[in-house]
């Protein structure tokens, strides 16, 4: 198989997608299982009275202690080490002053950059006890992200992902984001191809072995649709129903697929929340 080396690469999109070789590989493991610790040192941390700032601040602290600096910072203008989305934010969300209350809750989406490869993920946190409902809408949501990751494999399309995702999302009377998508990753932080979490099997790109891409489904409770405030970043559902979102990065394989992100605790998958229900 042939590839280029993305170490050597423009860093620039070329409209071609990417097929990395093992150093690569190498690299996102790295860059990746450091997201996961990341997100696995948040766990203790997540609580009522929280401001998203100070979830903000520990991962700057934990990214610049680990030789690593988060993508997200300067990032066209974003000033934050991450977005952390609360309730109906979509995604995009940023750090703030406002404290996190019992029975929110917050998506926390990381990239660090190590060695110059990107790795990206997000997770869900409870804050304190949740409604019944919004445990189940991150239920669904872990589920339909990794349904669409369980489908890549050399040869699969896009759009198989993109339907395994919205197939399982609809039969549960919940509903995908239309206006973000997954996207290639690597040296760069946003590359060539988009994954769009709805479609139908077969449509798309192929799959080829050495593509490295995140997998980052949003989820509302209610309607698809969205708006941007006018900070210009953070996205929120247009009926203000409950959003939620999961993302891994990962690679296709020769024979399927690796996921760079995975906790090395197990923490990926969010547990039954120990407080009682809200
Ligand atoms: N981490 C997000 C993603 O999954 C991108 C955040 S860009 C920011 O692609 F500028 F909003 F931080
Ligand atoms: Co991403
Ligand atoms: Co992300």
């Amino acid at each position: 198989m042939s590839y280029v080396d993305a170490a050597l690469a423009p860093q620039r999109k070329t409209g071609q997608i990417k097929l990395h070789g093992p150093p690569a590989f190498e690299g996102m493991r790295k860059a990746g299982r450091l997201v996961a610790e990341c997100l696995d040192m948040l766990t203790g941390e997540i609580a009522p009275g929280v401001p998203t700032e100070r979830i903000d601040r520990l991962v700057l602290d934990f990214a610049l202690a680990h030789r690593a600096v988060p993508a997200t910072l300067m990032y066209r203008g974003y000033r934050k080490a991450t977005c952390t989305s609360v309730n109906h934010v979509v995604c995009h969300g940023i750090p703030g002053e406002k404290p996190l209350k019992e029975g929110d809750i917050v998506n926390v989406d990381v990239t660090l950059i190590l060695d110059g490869w990107h790795g990206d993920s997000s997770r869900m946190f409870a804050v304190g006890a949740i409604p019944r409902r919004a445990e189940r809408l991150i239920e669904v949501t872990y589920e339909a992200m990794m349904r669409g990751i369980s489908v890549i494999h050399p040869g699969a399309t896009t759009g198989d992902i993109g339907a395994a995702i919205q197939t399982y999302v609809e039969a549960q009377h919940m509903s995908v984001v239309r206006d973000f998508c997954g996207h290639g990753v690597g040296r760069l932080f946003h590359d060539e191809p988009n994954i769009v979490h709805v479609g139908r099997p077969g449509e798309g790109i192929v799959l080829r072995p050495g593509m490295f891409f995140t997998v980052e489904p949003m989820i509302n409770l209610g309607r698809p649709h969205v708006k941007v405030l006018s900070d210009g970043w953070t996205a929120v559902t247009r009926d203000r129903s409950l959003s939620a979102q999961f993302e891994h990065t990962v690679a296709v394989t020769e024979d399927g697929v690796e996921i760079f992100t995975l906790s090395p605790q197990g923490l990926d998958r969010p547990g039954p929340s120990a407080a009682p229900r809200a």
